[in-house]
């Protein structure tokens, strides 16, 4: 497998007025991530990207996190840290954030 972990972050806009997670919140999301992840060592290893829509909206900002497929809502970039430091480095689910259909 090419990245131990692969996150992807939604920064889908939508029309003005309809629930979605915005590119500038989104993109917020992005920036933070890799600014965490390059702290941490993990360059190379755990990859974060913006992605489309992932079907969350209502919920947004909304990320996914690979292999795994744990969905996370409503993070913020005070949430970035935790979510590396939680499930990114010790495969725990971070229960507050997560999404669960
Ligand atoms: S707009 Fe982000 S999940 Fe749909």
């Amino acid at each position: 497998m090419r990245f131990d972990k692969h996150i992807f972050i939604c920064t889908n806009q939508k029309a003005e007025g309809k629930p979605c997670c915005g590119e500038q919140r989104g993109m917020e999301l992005v920036v933070k991530f890799r600014e965490v992840l390059n702290k941490k060592g993990l360059k190379g290893k755990v990859r974060a990207q913006r992605s489309g829509c992932l079907d969350a909206c209502d919920f947004g900002p909304s990320l996914v996190i690979y292999p795994d497929g744990t969905y996370y809502g409503h993070v913020t970039p005070d949430d970035v840290e935790r979510i590396v430091d939680e499930h990114v480095i010790n495969n725990r689910i971070v229960g507050d954030l997560e999404l669960s259909w």
